[in-house]
């Protein structure tokens, strides 16, 4: 069996909460390189117990002196293009945490990149490896509930720091890029299209509602998309509590992913006009044993071998970052934004 040799960019809470576990519970890898400008970074990777055969402040230094064939890149976001290109030069395919890029020049080089390497990229929209909405989209695909017409989402917390991120940067602009929009949005947008289909327009309200930060803590957003149905999202770094999940109305029921009970919920039937009700809810999943960043790095890990692209890939990074931007610029302008898909 190939043995991958793994690099890992960016030694934070991402990369010790999800992408070295992974690599270490997966017997195709081996833990190559670790690079991370931050010394109290590396010495948590170390004092985990986790053995990386080198470690690098600089991961042009990395690059230039290991033959890694997988790089995880979880540095903030700034750096994602610029060392995912890095990365695809210098032979490794890769996965690479969102947002893909700060803006679409930087997201469209990277694509470029790939093509012309013939690299492999993985993006990680964690999201999608959760069994709630694996079960829920399974159920929407199979017609439990018709065909939809509304999604809902609401990916809300308390924000990354403090608690969270091991270094000062998600609250940085020219860092991070942006707020609630750019960090937690940006899955919101990913969901909804993996359920539904392509978002055609745009309108969005960002705002920096309570934290005393330069980006914004919460956003709104309501989509339209092809063939009757319509979205909308709310994320936020301000939400002690509340529910957490996503919400998708079809013309024969609802499907619930209630994140915080972590259980995904069917209620079909209809409400007949004389006032009787004939609603059935059905459990598809509760509690699942394995989160979903557990399941995307076996996933990643055992596509390795593949010839075939990892899904999600660079495509869907440059798509989720278009909506990204379009957010900001109809919150600015206060217009709807067509989507070019
Ligand atoms: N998919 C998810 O669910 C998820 C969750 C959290 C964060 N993220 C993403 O992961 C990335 C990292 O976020 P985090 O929460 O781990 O932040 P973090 O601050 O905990 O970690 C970032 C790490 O990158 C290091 N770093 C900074 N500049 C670097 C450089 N030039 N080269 C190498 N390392 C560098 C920092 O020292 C730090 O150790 C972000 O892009 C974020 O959006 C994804």
């Amino acid at each position: 069996m190939k043995k991958y040799k793994i690099g890992v960019i960016g030694a934070g809470a991402i990369a010790q909460a999800c992408h070295i576990p992974g690599y270490i519970a997966a017997s195709n890898c081996e833990l190559g390189a670790v690079a991370d400008p931050e010394e109290k970074c590396l010495r948590m990777v170390r004092d985990r117990g986790w053995k990386f055969t080198s470690e690098y402040c600089c991961c042009k230094d990395m690059l230039a002196k290991e033959k890694l064939d997988v790089v995880s890149i979880c540095t903030p976001n700034k750096f994602h293009a610029e060392i995912a290109i890095a990365c695809m030069k210098a032979g490794a395919d890769l996965l690479l945490e969102k947002p893909i890029a700060l803006n679409m020049d930087e997201a469209d080089a990277i694509l470029k990149t790939a093509r012309e390497y013939k690299r492999r990229v993985m993006v990680g929209f964690s999201h999608r490896f959760n069994e709630l909405n694996i079960a829920a989209k399974a159920a929407v695909e199979a017609g439990e509930i018709g065909k939809p017409y509304m999604i809902r989402v609401r990916f809300a917390h308390c924000g990354p720091i403090p608690g969270w991120a091991k270094t000062d940067w998600f609250y940085k602009p020219e860092l991070a890029g942006g707020g609630a929009l750019m960090d937690m949005a940006v899955h919101a947008f990913d969901i909804v299209q993996w359920f539904i289909s392509p978002v055609q327009s745009i309108y969005a309200q960002v705002a920096t509602l309570r934290k005393d930060i330069p980006v914004d803590d919460n956003v709104v957003a309501v989509m339209e998309f092809e063939d009757k149905c319509l979205g909308y999202i709310e994320c936020g770094w301000t939400s002690p509590s509340g529910f957490t999940g996503i919400e998708i109305m079809g013309d024969n029921g609802v499907i619930f992913c209630d994140y915080g009970k972590n259980k995904a919920t069917a209620i079909k039937g209809r409400n007949a006009p004389d006032g009787s009700s004939s609603m059935v809810e059905t459990v598809l999943i509760h509690k699942p044993s394995a989160s979903a960043w557990v399941n995307e790095m076996k996933y990643f890990t055992s596509h390795l071998d593949s010839k075939e692209a990892f899904t999600p890939g660079v495509e869907s990074g440059i798509n989720t970052l278009r909506l990204v931007l379009a957010a900001y610029e109809s919150s600015r302008t206060g217009r709807k934004v067509n989507i070019k898909q």
